[in-house]
């Protein structure tokens, strides 16, 4: 039994491979009770601040579905609601400090690391990570319990993560807490994405350092075919590099002419088809974090396939925030 009270969600990195087991453990136990109609009310009378910076359909609604099937109660903060917001009339560190003052966690989904990182300096209740651009914890830990469901022990598993070609040019958020996540547990993970596209290689080497200790393995390839070789998972995701998303793309531009002429030249290599999930071992599943855009990141004809696992994982968002915010907003965590 771990002791995660008052503690934040901020990196994969702040949690020791134990502490990750039993969060997934508590998520998976949380999940069995809830199919048996249980309601465990371990948020009663709890308030969680949801902060969010960018649209979420899963991170949020399964955030206010969780905190509610725990008896709690979800605020949704957005731009509009905050003076820090549109308005732009108060101090950052204010506002964060007089939500600590109502609220018992937040659930923070910011467009800058910095925000995201003096949110959880100047609260002194657990702030989530609800997406940052360096990191997307919560959607590594609901693949991690997704995989868990799937294949039991991940110390013998090997996962490919694959970049997907989509026009949107999300950050690498969850790539770098998926390298976390292999380095901590233990497994075999290959990242496969184009040159111009790599992950934060200081998160990339923290990782290697991680797995050093576990017995893992993270490399980085420029090809699926090399990538889902004996792969358990292929799992699917569009990212830009740290350097090119610092630019703006996301929130003010697509890029240049000659980023967005080198990005158009990589859609038809970089789309997961049943010919390259025909590479990887028999019973290989794919994940994909979602939202996804269909036939450009992966063919219909995978995601509509039995391979498919992505609405497991989305489900597993819900179960294993539940643990997340149970274990560190609340007093005690009985089953
Ligand atoms: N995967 C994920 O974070 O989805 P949303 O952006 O819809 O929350």
């Amino acid at each position: 039994m771990q002791n995660l009270k008052g503690r934040d969600c901020i990196s994969i990195d702040g949690f020791s491979a134990e502490e990750i087991e039993f969060i997934v453990d508590v998520g998976r136990q949380l999940k069995r009770e809830l199919k048996m109609g249980r309601y465990n009310p371990l948020l009663l009378g709890k308030s969680l601040a949801a902060i969010f910076e960018t649209p979420s359909t899963r991170t949020s609604i399964s955030f206010e579905a969780g905190v509610q099937q725990m008896g709690g109660h979800m605020l949704w903060l957005d731009s509009h609601r905050l003076w820090v917001g549109e308005a732009q009339e108060e101090d950052w560190h204010d506002t964060i400090k007089t939500i600590a003052r109502y609220c018992d966690g937040i659930a923070y989904r910011s467009i800058g690391q910095a925000r995201q990182l003096s949110a959880a300096e100047f609260a002194d209740i657990p702030v989530i990570n609800a997406s940052s651009p360096v990191e997307h914890p919560c959607q590594a830990f609901a693949d991690a319990e997704t995989m868990m469901e799937k294949k039991g022990d991940l110390r013998k598993a090997k996962v490919a993560f694959c970049w997907g070609y989509r026009t949107a040019n999300p950050p690498a958020g969850l790539t770098n807490s998926t390298m976390l996540m292999a380095g901590k547990l233990g497994f075999e993970l290959v990242i496969a994405c184009p040159e111009g596209f790599d992950p934060d290689m200081d998160v990339y080497r923290r990782a290697q350092e991680c797995a050093s200790l576990s017995g893992g393995k993270i490399s980085l390839v420029r090809s699926y075919e090399e990538a889902v070789h004996d792969a358990d998972f292929i799992n699917v995701y569009s990212w830009v590099s740290p350097e090119m998303f610092a630019k703006g793309l996301e929130t003010h531009f697509q890029g240049d002419a000659t980023f967005q002429a080198r990005k158009a030249a990589l859609k038809e290599e970089w789309r997961l088809s049943a010919r390259v999930v025909g590479l990887a071992r028999k019973d290989c599943m794919v994940m994909h974090c979602m939202p996804i855009s269909r036939n450009t990141e992966v063919t219909d004809e995978v995601l509509n396939s039995p391979a498919s696992i992505i609405f497991d994982q989305a489900e597993n968002r819900l179960h294993v925030q539940k643990a997340i915010m149970a274990l560190t907003m609340s007093a005690t965590v009985n089953f």
